[in-house]
């Protein structure tokens, strides 16, 4: 294995067009935390970097709906941004932003460098423009007929009905999001990098020499590589962005995923003069934590950016979590759906580590997991509390009371069988805690340190100092088991400050004041030992680490998921019509009674599902129709699992044409209603009614 020098943590850089939520927090923030304060502890070179992702068009739109500056709404964010990651803990050495000067020169360069070696291709083509709101509609700002499926509201780069990737030409009837205009084509220029150039290298690099990646990460990237590469824009028409380094380029700006890695390389900049060193040795070990959505600009367009650069070391791991979802149901910010940070930490003050404890435990490391306040209060309540804490309280107030405050002597005369297992496991608990961190495996790490936990109050309730303190008389000796009992548990206790430090530094902070220490005792170092507290040192009295959630503070916060996302979509819904910025489609051209008549709808019940091989959004559906059975393939895969729908009653486009999807012929469509947050619903999926029925 590769001998390194140095470690350059990064974190994704949130968005500065919203608050932090916790998503955010379990995605990035906290493995990048831990594994930053893990190598700190381990006197390791490491610097973590981080900051606000402050350009990009979802900005300009925000600011244009809320009749502010892009500028305005950064400035906004960033700073509460940057404060919940501070209540929270994360230890950036540098929280920077993308909007700084140093930032805009260090990408303009780092595109310059690339336009000077020829790297780009240079392509005018006619892109749709918005002349209403002024703006060349990209992506999601346009919608319009689906070519294939013929779904009336599919994006300018994706159906989400049928699943086809496609361009904002291909859609029938465009119209923008923004304003609802009809778009006109309009020429203009941009800069192209072709990613299938670096195809080969990715591939070696990537699939031949990172086989230890995660599977999900390594997963991504092969089937980006297997699905070939191409050419993408590196610019947009916008004013709002860092400006193209090239002349007559006016109204033109990098596109944010240009620009924002690179935003790694500007706050190393402005963190430190050594900043080359970081960036330019070999022996730099660069990390990258991300969410999944991330993954293929950490993994394949930034290192092929960087690697076309050629001063740069690029990732050796981008280690990638899944999703989180809240009771059960996608993040939604548009619907409120969401545990904000800055609200946590007002609702739950001095308990920052027990959030960070839970999404560390529960931690989407290897397929989207679900964050429940009963989980939170749970894992609080009988983990944090029940055996982290109680043992430390234990240990403590037996201490005072059978030892005089002090640490007592180890009688080695005495030592048994017992003592010699916890003795290990605590140097055991060192080699795992360090293994799973190292293999960035946070929530094993995490259970570990509260295995530890759970072994030493095992251990204390075998030996029962206590018991022995009552025939203290009668058998002096007894002393000895007590004092061999309780030291034990202190060095167990010095030990549990330094493992969980990473995970939960407030609460090894409050250790190290009890126990009369200096930080210096939290290096990693010393973990595994059993002689951290010396013989005859004097003790603090126990403090309390953790305190019990109540049920009604959990009822509390449910009650305020449930109204304040009710209450959004209301707020939503009228902003929106204010504005006529709405998300719902457009309504479509008039039509005749005749073209009406012409459709055949039916009512039917879904009998059986099942998922389509390699098609993530397509379900094989066979339905019922009273008179004959029909297999309907449904882009619905992403909105329902197989099981939650047989059953249903739906309604059947039922002389719509035949059709080939992934090798198997549809044969009609069945009738969704898309709700505010782009979720499938039945609409009538509960009515009870016979099937076959016409409907008109
Ligand atoms: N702002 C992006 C997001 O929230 C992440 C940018 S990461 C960076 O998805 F590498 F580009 F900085
Ligand atoms: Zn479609």
């Amino acid at each position: 294995m590769k001998e390194f020098k140095r470690t350059l943590i990064t974190a994704a850089l949130p968005y500065a067009n919203g608050p932090l939520h916790i998503g955010h927090l379990a995605g990035c923030y906290i493995p990048a935390d831990v594994y930053a304060r893990y190598l700190r502890a381990q006197k390791k070179d490491v610097k973590f970097v981080g900051g606000s992702d402050e350009h990009g068009v979802p900005i300009t739109i925000r600011a244009l709906k809320e009749g502010v500056s892009p500028q305005d709404i950064v400035d906004k964010y960033h700073t509460l941004i940057k404060d919940s990651f501070e209540k929270m803990g994360i230890s950036f050495d540098i929280y920077s932003r993308t909007s700084n000067k140093i930032h805009h020169e260090t990408s303009r360069d780092f595109f310059k460098t690339l336009y000077d070696k020829g790297l780009f291709e240079e392509k005018e083509t006619e892109q749709y423009f918005d002349e209403k709101a002024n703006i060349f509609l990209a992506d999601r700002y346009i919608t319009g007929e689906c070519p294939v499926c013929h779904n009336a509201s599919a994006y300018g780069d994706q159906c989400e009905n049928c699943g086809s990737s496609l361009s904002p030409e291909q859609l029938i009837n465009p119209r923008s999001t923004l304003s609802d205009a009809i778009p006109v084509k309009r020429k203009t220029k941009h800069w192209y990098f072709p990613l299938q150039n670096y195809e080969p290298w990715l591939k070696q690099w990537i699939l031949e020499e990172h086989t230890e990646w995660k599977n999900n990460v390594y997963g991504q990237c092969k089937s980006w590589l297997d699905n070939g590469l191409q050419s993408r824009a590196m610019t947009r028409d916008s004013n709002w962005g860092v400006k193209v380094p090239l002349p007559d380029t006016e109204g033109k700006v990098l596109y944010v995923w240009f620009d924002a890695p690179i935003g790694y390389i500007s706050a190393t900049k402005e963190l430190t003069e050594d900043w080359a060193d970081y960036w330019c040795q070999d022996d730099t070990r660069l990390i990258h934590f991300i969410g999944k959505d991330n993954i293929v600009f950490h993994c394949i367009i930034f290192p092929a950016m960087l690697k076309a650069h050629g001063s740069f070391v690029v990732p050796d791991n981008v280690p990638a979590n899944e999703f989180l979802n809240i009771e059960g149901d996608k993040v939604s910010t548009s619907r409120n759906w969401a545990v904000w940070v800055h609200e946590f930490v007002k609702d739950f003050e001095g308990c920052e580590d027990v959030l960070r404890y839970v999404l560390c435990a529960n931690a989407p490391e290897t397929k989207d997991n679900d964050f429940t306040w009963k989980d939170f209060q749970e894992r609080n309540n009988s983990e944090l509390v029940s055996i982290f804490g109680n043992f430390v309280n234990r240990t403590w107030v037996l201490m005072h009371k059978l030892c005089g405050g002090k640490v007592p002597v180890l009688h080695r005369d005495v030592f048994d069988e017992t003592d010699q297992q916890i003795v290990s496991d605590i140097a055991d608990a060192k080699a795992k805690v360090q293994t799973a961190l190292e293999n960035f495996r946070f929530r094993d790490a995490l259970f570990e340190v509260i295995d530890l936990a759970r072994k030493g109050n095992k251990y204390m309730q075998e030996k029962e100092p206590w018991i022995k303190a009552k025939s203290l008389d009668t058998n002096p000796e007894n002393q000895k088991l007590i004092d061999n009992c309780l030291y034990l548990c202190m060095q167990l206790t010095a030990n549990l400050a330094i493992l969980a430090n990473p995970f939960m530094p407030n609460t090894s902070k409050k250790m190290l004041h009890m126990m009369k220490v200096v930080d210096r005792i939290l290096e990693w170092q010393n973990a595994g030992k059993i002689d951290l507290l010396r013989t005859g040192y004097a003790m603090r009295a126990p403090e309390l680490l953790f305190r019990k959630i109540e049920d009604a503070e959990i009822e509390a916060q449910l009650e305020k998921l449930r109204s304040g996302s009710a209450l959004n979509e209301k707020k939503t819904e009228q902003t929106e019509s204010v504005s006529v910025q709405s998300v719902l489609p457009a309504l479509k051209d008039q039509i005749q009674y005749d073209d009406f008549a012409k459709l055949d709808f039916r009512t039917g019940t879904i009998l059986s599902a099942e998922k389509v091989e390699k098609a993530d959004k397509l379900l094989k559906l066979e339905i019922d129709l009273g008179f004959e059975m029909r297999t309907i393939v449904s882009g619905i895969a992403l909105h329902f699992k197989p099981e939650e729908i047989v059953g249903k009653k739906v309604v059947v486009v039922a002389n719509l044409a035949p059709r080939k999807m992934r090798g198997i012929e549809s044969n009609g469509m069945i009738l969704m209603a898309e709700d505010a947050d782009g979720k499938y619903i039945f609409i009538n999926g509960d009515t009870d009614c016979a099937n076959g029925l016409a409907i008109s």
